[in-house]
Parts: C-alpha cells; structure tokens; sequence
C-alpha cells in the first residue's frame, strides 16, 4: 500500500472510531432510573443514580420523561422533557435538551438557549434525604 493511501484509510478508521467512541459514550449517559410513586411525587434511590451526571425519570403519571440533573450530593434539577413550542418529547444532547421538531435547545435546568421556544421548561420542586431524592407533580 502507498504512503498516500495508508495515511486516507488511517484518517478514514480513526474519524469513525472517534463517532462509534462518541455515539456510544452519549449513549452510555441516558440512563432510565428506577423509580416509585408515593403521596404525589416520585421516588428514588440515591444509590440508583451511580456516576451520571443526569438520568431520565420515566412513570406513568407524567406525560413525558423528566431530565434529572445531579448538580452535587444535594442539589439536583429536573425538567419535563416536553417542548414549549408545540409539545414535542425532547432528546437528550449530552447536558442540554434539544427538541427533534423544530431544533429549539434547552439547558440542563429547562432555560431556552435557543428559538423557536420562548418559554422554559415546566420544572419540578426536588426535596431529598439521606437515601432518596423526592421529585413532588
Ligand atoms: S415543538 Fe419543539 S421547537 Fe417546535
């Protein structure tokens, strides 16, 4: 193989290592955590939350999934996953949340960064203990 052509498939292999290595790593971060429904809010187990920095709340009380985001051992967020602009679910993009129908982006606490929404996401009061985290509907 010439020079030329083994540095092309070289550039060409590690390009699509680093999107698979990519892909899989925002794959690895969306994580459904466990979770139970008591006296009007969801429960869950602290221990559950392992290393994310952010995990996914799903239950059938809630119209859409919840962005729970871990800002340290007591302070956390969540959001409705649920677009301002016309109701659409929202994606996951790493830390912030991007809207699949019209590309309006929202941070990790549910502020617009960027139209067609004007309005923030629907936020959720977190109180937690030692061993749980309580998000009240
Ligand atoms: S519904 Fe989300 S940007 Fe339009």
């Amino acid at each position: 193989m010439e020079r030329r052509n083994f540095i092309k498939s070289c550039s060409i292999l590690c390009a699509s290592t680093l999107g698979v290595s990519t892909l899989l790593q925002s794959c690895k971060s969306t994580f459904y955590i466990p979770n139970s429904f008591d006296a009007n809010r969801i429960v869950i187990k602290k221990a559950d939350f392992l290393e994310n920095k952010f995990v996914l709340v799903k239950n059938e009380k809630l119209q859409a999934p919840i962005y729970l985001t871990k800002h340290s051992d007591t302070d956390f967020s969540a959001v409705l996953m649920l677009c301002t602009h016309k109701g659409c679910e929202l994606s996951t993009a790493g830390n912030y949340l991007v809207c699949p129908c019209h590309g309006s982006e929202f941070s990790n606490v549910g502020k617009v960064l960027n139209p067609p929404a004007e309005k923030d996401l629907e936020k959720f009061a977190i109180t937690t203990d030692a061993s749980f985290i309580y998000i009240q509907l």
